[in-house]
């Protein structure tokens, strides 16, 4: 498994389709709901397999200068919790480093709060709820 930036317009297609078809298609929302302005300013990552098949996504913008905020994070379920978030996760924060930021922030879904507390993501208040059902929890941590 690699992690590698999408380039071509057929890897930013992969790359949408999991990012819908984890966060967005279970809650019945149309194709063109998983995007928001902040995608053509932002890092994109993807896992890609041997068979070059998209199987992970995130997202890292910034905020400020110092801020950067992590979003979309999706595995394809069938290789959830064999440490590719992780992988993808420590990757984003890497770039982040570089990037010069000094804290990232998030937006965790309350089922994903295990994964961000293992990786040393502190809660810090109780976020927004999306499609009236999938309560997320605001975290952040210090680089
Ligand atoms: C959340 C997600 C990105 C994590 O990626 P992953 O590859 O499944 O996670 P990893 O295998 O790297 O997990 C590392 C550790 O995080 C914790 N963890 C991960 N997923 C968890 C879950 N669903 N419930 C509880 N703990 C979890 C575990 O401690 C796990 O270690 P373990 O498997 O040895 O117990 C992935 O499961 C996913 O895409 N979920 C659905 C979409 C989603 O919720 N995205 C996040 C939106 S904020």
């Amino acid at each position: 498994m690699d992690i590698i930036e999408p380039e071509s317009a057929e890897d930013f297609r992969k790359y949408y389709s999991l990012r819908w078809k984890i966060l967005r298609a279970p809650w019945k929302q149309p194709p063109g709901s998983e995007r928001d302005p902040l995608d053509d300013n932002s890092t994109h990552l993807m896992i890609v397999n041997r068979q070059r098949a998209v199987v992970g996504v995130g997202r890292l913008h910034f905020n400020g200068i110092r801020e950067a905020q992590i979003r979309y994070m999706a595995i394809v379920t069938a290789k959830q919790r064999q440490g590719l978030g992780s992988r993808l996760l420590q990757a984003l924060e890497q770039r982040a480093r570089q990037l010069g930021a000094a804290r990232i922030v998030l937006d965790a879904r309350e089922t994903a709060l295990r994964f961000y507390h293992k990786h040393g993501y502190r809660t810090v208040e109780p976020g927004h709820t999306l499609f009236n059902s999938v309560a997320h929890v605001k975290m952040e941590k210090d680089l």
